[in-house]
């Protein structure tokens, strides 16, 4: 019989060279309030659910309802840490689960000040390798709007294959419907990138 989701082990923390990737805990809503509160002006454009932050207690309410999706493995949310300083960067995970077919969409946001430094790509490699080497992924996926260059970036960058655009499957930011590019990997993909020897190396060390 197949396992049950809720039994599945699952890494404490991901550590690569520079970034620590983990599920939320309590004590992190009041980075996760100043993270979203001071780049809300860079994140709304994509990211719908950002406009709902409108005091401390919605960061509080986003902790707790993203460790308890974690723990009954609905949804893999996990928080971005700088591993010198433990400071928060930003948020990720594998989303939209299907553990039938174990497919996974990854979805990525940093704060202000830390872009451009290739946290994202890092913390992408980390939880496509937990995909694929440690939850038996069949597909990783990762979507964008067509205008959202620099997300289109890191997928790119890391050899994702682009599959093709969706056309009107999601709600823009008016209430429109916008398309969305998709990337992905499948294991025969992911075992021709040259990356995952040197992430292995972190991981499992
Ligand atoms: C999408 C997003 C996460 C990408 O962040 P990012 O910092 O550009 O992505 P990466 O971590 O891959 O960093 C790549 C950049 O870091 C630079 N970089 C610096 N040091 C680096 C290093 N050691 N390794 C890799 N890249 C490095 C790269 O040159 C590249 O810079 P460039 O974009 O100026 O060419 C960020 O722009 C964001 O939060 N956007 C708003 C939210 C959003 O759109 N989310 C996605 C919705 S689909």
């Amino acid at each position: 019989m197949e396992q049950q989701p809720i039994l599945i082990d699952l890494p404490e923390e991901l550590t690569g060279p520079r970034v620590v990737v983990r599920p939320f805990r309590e004590e992190d809503a009041r980075q996760v309030w100043e993270a979203v509160d001071e780049s809300r002006e860079r994140l709304e454009p994509w990211l719908p659910w950002v406009a709902g932050y409108r005091s401390p207690d919605d960061a509080v309410s986003f902790v707790r309802r993203a460790r308890a999706s974690f723990l009954l493995r609905e949804d893999l949310v996990v928080g971005i840490f700088e591993r010198e300083s433990g400071g928060l960067l930003g948020g990720s995970g594998l989303h939209r689960i299907d553990w039938r077919i174990r497919a996974f969409e990854i979805g990525y946001w940093l704060r202000n000040g830390a872009e451009g430094r290739g946290y994202m790509r890092e913390t992408v490699q980390l939880l496509t390798w937990l995909a694929f080497e440690r939850l038996g992924a069949n597909r990783v996926e990762i979507r964008m709007d067509p205008e959202n260059v620099r997300s289109r970036r890191v997928p790119e960058g890391l050899g994702f294959v682009f599959e093709g655009t969706l056309r009107n499957c999601t709600a823009g930011r008016d209430g429109g419907p916008r398309d969305s590019h998709v990337f992905a990997l499948i294991p025969e993909d992911y075992g021709r990138l040259d990356w995952p020897d040197e992430i292995r190396r972190y991981v499992e060390a």
